[in-house]
């Protein structure tokens, strides 16, 4: 297994960290279009090798594809973060520009590959990827709705007092401020209802925190954050490489699927070796369904900008 991480900032070079420590490939390659810097953090992480008892190998490039040929799967984190009191919605112009000339650059030497896309803002960037790229819908995933799932059950385990470990929460819909849905009513705590231990308000602070988790962080780091996105994407990517078959909320091209044409958006999806696999369909009630409406709409006139 081979697999490739372009960006070699905060958000790849942490993705890289945790796929070489769990050792998901025999083979990674960091890239970065900052001269030197890909081969100095790949260096620096295989110079761990040794004391975190890894076997895989880890190599930088600067920008030169060929050295990424024959990867299973690319991750591709190249693009601007965001500063504090910047939407992810911002950065469209720039990164969509990234986004396209990397996935031209990869798919020519990984025509194989699954691509996650992990640049914001991420649902267009997905949407961009797929189109960019003409690849068949199901080897395009987008990787947000992990992230936004593991801070809700964050909130919800210190709003609850309990491990996180213990709780179900699943955050749907579009990976911005706005966009994106804390499921609260199909939430549990070892398979009973949050509702039970905690109040309606308390559950609306709980999704309001969850919908400001990554803005917070970017107030509180002065940049957007790194372990949990880096965490998050790694544990796509093992799903992938491994076969497992977990389901998870992943941003995918819906062609009809909770109501939707046309769009990348966040749905619970299975993740194995041929990307995802189905959706899953949770049953919206009318008032999640609506909100997924609303959300779509958002993202489609994000989408809109690629064409102008
Ligand atoms: P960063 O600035 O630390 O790293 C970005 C890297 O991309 C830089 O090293 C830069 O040199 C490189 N780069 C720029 N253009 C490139 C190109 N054409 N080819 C190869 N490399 C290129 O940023 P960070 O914090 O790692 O964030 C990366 C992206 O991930 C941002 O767009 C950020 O908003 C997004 N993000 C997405 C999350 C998600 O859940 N989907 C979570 C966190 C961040």
């Amino acid at each position: 297994m081979k697999i490739t991480v372009v960006g070699a900032g905060a958000v790849g070079a942490t993705t890289a960290d945790n796929i070489v420590r769990r050792e998901l490939a025999e083979e990674v390659v960091l890239v970065d279009i900052k001269e030197g810097l890909s081969e100095g953090k790949a260096l620096d992480m295989f110079q761990t090798a040794t004391l975190l008892e890894f076997d895989t190998k880890i190599t930088g490039s600067t920008n030169d594809y060929s050295k990424t040929a024959g990867s299973d799967v690319v991750v591709i984190t190249s693009g601007i973060p965001r500063k504090p009191g910047m939407t992810r919605e911002e950065l469209i112009g720039t990164n969509a520009g990234i986004v396209k000339s990397v996935v031209d650059n990869a798919l020519k030497y990984s025509p194989d590959a699954i691509f996650v896309i992990v640049s914001n803002p991420m649902d267009t960037m997905t949407y961009l990827a797929l189109k960019e790229s003409g690849l068949p819908k199901n080897r395009i995933i987008g990787m947000g709705g992990i992230l936004d799932s593991s801070r809700f059950k964050t909130y919800l385990s210190l709003a609850i007092g309990c491990q996180p470990n213990d709780l179900h929460a699943t955050v749907i819909g579009g990976h911005g401020d706005t966009t994106m849905i804390p499921l609260t009513r199909l939430a549990t705590y070892n398979g009973v209802p949050v509702s039970q231990f905690l109040s309606a308000d308390q559950l609306k602070q709980v999704a309001a925190d969850t919908m400001v988790g990554g803005a917070t962080l970017t107030k509180l780091i002065g940049t957007s954050a790194w372990y949990a996105p880096g965490a998050s994407s790694a544990l796509l990517v093992e799903s992938i490489v491994r076969d497992q078959k977990r389901v998870f909320p992943c941003c995918v091209y819906l062609d009809g699927e909770y109501g939707q044409n046309d769009i990348c958006l966040g749905v619970p999806v299975v993740i194995g070796r041929t990307g995802w696999e189905r959706i899953i369909d949770y049953k919206l009630n009318p008032e999640e369904q609506d909100t997924f409406s609303k959300s779509a709409d958002a993202v489609r006139n994000m989408n809109n900008v690629l064409a102008t």
